[in-house]
């Protein structure tokens, strides 16, 4: 993902300093090539050794350390750079670079970076909300840094409060939004329906089906790696919130819809991952419906509106409206999908046909090994002018990137 980028860690002397080992781990099984420069303090927390063999580069503490293959590293570093992330950024270093001192490497090669810079503060919570740290990041801020929030939790100094570094998941998150994937849809805004729905029967019991959410989510997040601003609109899962995406919770067809109809025409491209319940109970018992005596119970099922066809209608009489007069407007780029047991070609074909999108992804569920829960999916697309890809079994992360790759051609 990161194969042929060059990401610079400044590691400086808190606690935080031995979880950027496993965060140099993490990016070089993505295939980056780091760097490490660390400060003077940060070698009293771990050893520059432990990052030379995680990234197979010489770890740069010194300024005038000459052992190594460039003969002006700060500027050698700087010019290669595609992103460099400070963390843990200690109050010290945050002041300096605040300031424009250029004392040791770390901060040298800071101010000659020409990349994005990314400072992940970590200290004691009441050093964090000093009035002067508190200053010297909003000027890091005006400076174009971007700065991660502290977390709140238990402090190496036993305080609780703000100022814990996040994850090293988080950090590797930010560093692949800067530079993961090229930005094709940068400047694009993109609405997703992933996951379930719930139709409640009583407080208590509901109907659902299997969609974990997982689907939909990588979707969101390979769109928001490529740089389109996401919202996902997402049933209930135990999925983790995609970072840097606006998560709107919905439980039924009917939230989901009106999810949709409020946002879904702000959008360049609409994509409906979610699985969604096509009957609802007809009168939602305000009671817990207690066991009779029958051994049977009959519910009365009525049908839900079909959000995917209602938006394409939307859209299209939107279109014709706009249209009169206003020369070629092009609308939003509506992409279904299409869950079937059997006859998957011929179904998806009847289906595109009927919804009126753009696009129709189609995967059979049948199938224990892809579709419904499974972390891998194989899907042929439809396009409404007949064109067919068919995407080879693969994990949902690679099927959401190819999904996007074919329909931004
Ligand atoms: O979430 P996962 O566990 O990762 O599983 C992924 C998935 C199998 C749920 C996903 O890949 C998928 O196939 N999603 C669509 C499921 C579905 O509802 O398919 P459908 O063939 O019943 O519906 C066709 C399209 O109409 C879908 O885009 C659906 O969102 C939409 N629809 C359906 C009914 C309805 N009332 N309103 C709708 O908008």
């Amino acid at each position: 993902m990161l194969k042929g980028k060059t990401v610079l860690l400044g590691v400086t002397g808190s606690i935080a300093a031995y979880k950027i080992a496993n965060l140099a781990s993490m990016l070089s099984k993505l295939n980056a090539d780091i760097h490490v420069l660390m400060t003077k303090n940060a070698t009293n927390f771990i050893n520059p050794v432990t990052f030379e063999t995680l990234t197979g580069n010489k770890c740069i503490v010194d300024t005038f350390d000459r052992n190594f293959q460039f003969h002006v590293a700060h500027i050698s570093l700087a010019k290669k750079a595609d992103v460099v992330l400070i963390a843990p950024a200690s109050a010290n270093v945050i002041a300096k670079m605040a300031n424009g001192i250029a004392d040791d490497m770390l901060t040298t090669t800071v101010l000659a970076c020409k990349c994005k810079k990314i400072v992940s503060p970590a200290m004691n919570t009441n050093m964090y909300h000093n009035e002067i740290v508190q200053h010297n990041i909003q000027k890091l801020k005006q400076y174009g840094f971007e700065v991660i929030k502290p977390d709140n939790g238990i402090l190496a100094c036993k305080d609780v409060g703000d100022g814990k570094m996040p994850s090293e998941k988080v950090l590797v998150d930010y560093i692949l939004k800067e530079i993961a994937y090229q930005k094709d849809l940068l400047g694009k805004k993109v609405i997703i329906t992933a996951g379930p729905t719930q139709e409640s029967i009583d407080p208590v019991r509901y109907i659902t089906n299997h969609s974990t959410g997982k689907m939909g989510y990588e979707l969101a997040r390979a769109c928001m790696l490529r740089g389109a601003e996401v919202t996902l609109v997402s049933g209930v899962t135990s999925l983790q919130k995609p970072p840097f995406v606006t998560v709107v919770d919905v439980k039924s067809a009917g939230d989901m819809f009106e999810a949709m109809k409020e946002r879904f025409l702000q959008n360049d491209i609409i994509i409906k991952a979610a699985a969604v319940a096509d009957y609802r109970v007809k009168e939602i018992s305000a009671q817990k419906m207690k066991k009779g005596a029958e051994e049977s119970l009959t519910l009365e099922l009525v049908k839900n509106p079909d959000i995917l066809r209602g938006l394409c209608e939307y859209r299209n009489s939107f279109l014709q409206e706009r249209g009169q007069g206003e020369g070629l407007i092009i609308g939003p780029t509506i992409v279904g999908f299409c869950a079937e047991s059997e006859n998957l070609l011929e179904n998806a074909k009847e289906k595109i046909t009927k919804k009126g999108c753009d696009y129709l992804v189609a995967n059979d569920i049948s199938r224990k090994d892809i579709g419904f829960g499974s972390d891998d999916n194989e899907v042929v697309i439809l396009d409404k002018n007949g064109g067919m890809k068919r995407l080879e079994k693969s994990t949902k992360t690679v099927i959401a990137r190819k999904i996007l790759e074919y329909i931004n051609e």
